[in-house]
């Protein structure tokens, strides 16, 4: 019997000193890491990153938002966003954060705690001035410099209803402004509806550019003058792989890179992109105090479009909610519409694609939750990223 305990005890320190060693190693890999946990996220943009301020403020534009299909991906949750599902903020927040983003013009069960949205659909980067000729069909309002204007004016708010016993209502510590991230997300909608609606041509827009880059170094600048300390710049992605730009410019053959996408139009993109990341590499050296974080989405879209199985994707070049043609796009009825394609009656304010998450993009013209993911989850992971990672670590499997 005695032979047995030592035997039982000799196993036991084995397996302690097994177990104390492991966690050795293990303390030596992780130098350190801690979970990612973000007092707040403030976000600025145009739809990519809106989470209802468009349809609190147009909402007959806009009213499709919150109808279905859209929101599909995110079962229990009114849309207001142009997804399926989650938006890149949503991945961001939820990683980070204990909720998401709540939008700036929302009055009913709104929770800033965890950060305000000030993104807007059809918000351009560039001024929304009297005298600025909108050369697509829709814009709103409320371009960067409008959202910054915001986001002082919540400050202001913030400082004075504070300590207010009457008002209920949970709302972060002030002196989490200069600790919370601030993500910028805009672009998309200087270059996306131009050519949509076949105002401009990619000519223009590349003329366009340096003045669509330097807007957006103003918004960066004015948050760091706000007192930010992390900043998350967002490029563009690959627009030409968009199938209601591929639809709405059908060229020969030769315009196509190796993925299908249209070239002249994705050098829009990588042209932005470069100006951009120039811009950040300086206003890094300008201001020392903050972290201006680069998120490569266009690369990580990229991706996708390479090794599409590695991401469970099917389709990368279709939309999911849409009808008809190459591309499963067609501009007269699109996604939550209800009209007439030829002699064909479409009705997609129900029906959309069998499985959206095998989908890069949800209705031909915002990434589908499934592209917004896989961005998110590079992003945690320190990939397509500069500064590489956010010094923290988020389980991104966890990622629904
Ligand atoms: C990890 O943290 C400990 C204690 O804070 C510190 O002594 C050590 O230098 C850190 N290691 C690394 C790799 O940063
Ligand atoms: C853009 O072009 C369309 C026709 O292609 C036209 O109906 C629309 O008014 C134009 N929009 C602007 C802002 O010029
Ligand atoms: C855009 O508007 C802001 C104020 O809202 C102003 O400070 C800035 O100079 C304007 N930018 C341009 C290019 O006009
Ligand atoms: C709120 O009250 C606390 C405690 O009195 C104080 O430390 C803090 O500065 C106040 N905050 C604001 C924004 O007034
Ligand atoms: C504030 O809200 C909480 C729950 O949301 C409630 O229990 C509390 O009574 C409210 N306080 C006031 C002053 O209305
Ligand atoms: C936050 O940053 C602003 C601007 O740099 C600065 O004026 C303010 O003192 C900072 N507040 C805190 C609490 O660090
Ligand atoms: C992209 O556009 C720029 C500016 O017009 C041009 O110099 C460059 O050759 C283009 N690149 C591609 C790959 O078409
Ligand atoms: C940078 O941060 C340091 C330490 O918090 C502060 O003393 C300094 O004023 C800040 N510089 C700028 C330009 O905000
Ligand atoms: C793809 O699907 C498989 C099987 O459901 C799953 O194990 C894997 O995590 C998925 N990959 C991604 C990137 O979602
Ligand atoms: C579209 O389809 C849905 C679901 O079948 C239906 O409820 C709705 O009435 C249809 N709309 C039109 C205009 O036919």
């Amino acid at each position: 019997m005695a032979g047995k305990d030592g035997m039982v005890r000799m196993v036991l320190v084995l397996v302690l000193v097994l177990t104390c060693w492991m966690q050795v190693i293990a303390a030596a890999n992780t130098t350190n890491v801690t979970t990612c946990s973000f007092s707040a996220v403030y976000a600025f943009g145009d739809s990519l990153i809106d989470v209802g301020n468009a349809i609190a403020a147009f909402p007959n534009q806009f009213a499709y938002a919150e109808e279905s299909p859209n929101g599909v991906s995110w079962p229990s949750h009114s849309a207001d966003r142009m997804s399926d599902g989650k938006l890149l903020v949503d991945f961001i927040s939820f990683g980070g954060t204990l909720g998401p983003t709540y939008p700036w013009f929302r009055s009913i069960a709104t929770d800033l705690e965890f950060g305000t949205n000030f993104g807007c659909a059809g918000a351009t980067a560039e001024n929304q001035t009297e005298d600025w000729t909108p050369d697509s069909g829709f814009n709103t309002p409320f371009s960067l410099d409008i959202q910054l204007q915001w986001l002082r004016r919540y400050k202001v708010r913030l400082e004075y209803y504070y300590n207010q016993t009457w008002v209920n209502q949970s709302l972060p510590e002030i002196s989490t402004l200069n600790t919370s991230v601030y993500m910028v997300q805009a672009g998309f909608q200087d270059y996306f509806f131009p050519l949509y609606y076949k105002n401009s041509t990619t000519k223009k827009l590349l003329k366009r550019v340096p003045k669509v880059v330097s807007a957006i170094s103003d918004m960066l600048e004015g948050l760091a003058d706000f007192g930010a300390t992390a900043v998350f710049v967002v490029n563009v992605p690959p627009i030409g792989c968009f199938p209601a730009l591929l639809t709405v410019y059908p060229k020969s053959s030769d315009k196509y890179d190796s993925y299908g996408c249209l070239k002249s139009i994705n050098n829009i993109s990588t042209t932005h992109n470069a100006a951009l990341e120039e811009q950040v590499i300086s206003l890094r050296s300008k201001y020392p105090n903050v972290t201006y974080y680069l998120l490569d989405f266009y690369s990580a879209y990229t991706d996708i479009l390479a090794d599409p199985a590695a991401y469970n994707i099917t389709e990368t070049l279709k939309a999911c909610c849409g009808s008809g043609g190459s591309y499963n796009f067609n501009k007269e009825v699109t996604c939550s519409e209800v009209g007439k394609v030829g002699n064909q009656q479409v009705n997609l304010t129900v029906s959309t694609c069998s499985n959206p998450k095998a989908y890069l993009s949800w209705d031909g013209i915002h990434p589908s939750h499934a592209a917004n993911r896989a961005a998110a989850t590079d992003f945690f992971n320190g990939k397509h990223i500069t500064p590489s990672g956010f010094g923290c670590v988020v389980n991104t499997t966890q990622f629904s």
